[in-house]
């Protein structure tokens, strides 16, 4: 059988930067995220008796073991042998800090579990998912979402913390850079965990730093959220630059966009920025303030483009097949 799905996304405003785990996929540390509107993973997957899996990524035909592994494990649960039909495209860049392992195994989860007869709820999506990307496992569920700390596989998975009606913040993605980066997510946190004399100092902030994004978004309080989501980008960041070889993932347009985002505040406009394993920043705003973010954001020097996100949608079913 074929099936299609579709898959937002998502901004951590307390991130996870290392596993405990790294066959499981289970993190050191719960994180919290929104998942983002517009942007999107759209996957078709059909099961038959093909003579190989094959994939294809925005057009492109590719091998890739993490996705082949994925395939294993939704194969071995709807105990079939047969190989698999992929096709994937993200309408934004791909591998580039904006997240696309987390909407694109999201949406081949769903899409695979349907496509192979497996008729499952959300929390065991979530669990199969992380196992193909960690943060993956956050965009099954829209609007605001917490990823749960576990030490077992079962417990590692996301919830839903409010839906995207909730709370209308907004996420101007900011980019500077399109280019893959040259270290990935899951390569660079291994080595930050080994390395970085700054991880563990982290680690012990983070729970302080959950529970005040949590409330935070209880509470709809937009100060609270911006200032611990950039706080623990920044923790994240140190992390990363103090790893062995250095993780510099920011450019000089990084710094500018980090500056302005300051100079906004400093004028009484609430934004933000957090910054991903990228050079893009996500700066965070409310509704009445975008225009003005980003107007100033527009006219930084090395920004190319800027991608307007809401809260957005759970991973859901769609009947339009790309083959
Ligand atoms: O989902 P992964 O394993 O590619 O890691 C993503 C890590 C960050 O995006 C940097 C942080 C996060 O929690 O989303």
């Amino acid at each position: 059988m074929k099936a299609s799905a579709i898959a937002h996304p998502n901004i951590a405003f307390v991130k996870y930067w290392g596993k405990i785990d790294e066959k499981l996929h289970l993190p050191a540390n719960g994180s919290i995220s929104m998942t983002l509107s517009d942007l999107y993973s759209q996957t078709t997957v059909e099961f038959g008796d093909f003579p190989r899996d094959s994939i294809v990524l925005d057009g492109k035909e590719v091998q890739d073991p993490k996705i082949k592994n994925h395939l294993d494990l939704i194969r071995q649960l709807g105990k079939s042998h047969k190989n698999a039909r992929i096709n994937s495209r993200n309408n934004f860049p791909t591998g580039s800090g904006i997240a696309s392992s987390a909407s694109g195994f999201a949406a081949l989860t769903l899409a695979a579990c349907k496509a192979i007869g497996l008729n499952l709820d959300s929390k065991t999506l979530s669990i199969i998912a992380r196992q193909g990307s960690g943060s993956a496992c956050r965009s099954i569920y829209g609007g605001f979402v917490e990823w749960l700390h576990s030490t077992m596989s079962e417990g590692s998975h996301a919830i839903q913390l409010a839906d995207e009606h909730y709370w209308d913040v907004r996420d101007l993605i900011t980019i500077v850079s399109t280019d893959t980066k040259r270290v990935s997510s899951t390569s660079g946190m291994v080595q930050t965990t080994k390395t970085s004399p700054l991880y563990q100092s982290r680690l012990a902030a983070v729970e302080d730093n959950l529970k005040a994004a949590r409330d935070a978004i209880r509470f709809k309080n937009f100060k609270q959220l911006g200032e611990i989501a950039e706080y623990d980008s920044l923790l994240m960041h140190a992390t990363m630059m103090t790893t062995r070889p250095p993780l510099l993932y920011w450019l000089p347009a990084t710094v500018k966009i980090m500056h302005a985002v300051e100079q906004l505040r400093e004028t009484g406009v609430p934004a933000y920025y957090t910054i991903d394993a990228g050079a893009n920043v996500h700066v965070l705003t409310l509704p009445s303030h975008e225009k003005k973010v980003y107007a100033a954001l527009h006219k930084i020097d090395g920004v190319q483009n800027i991608l307007q996100c809401r809260p957005g949608e759970d991973t859901s079913i769609t009947n339009e097949h790309l083959f």
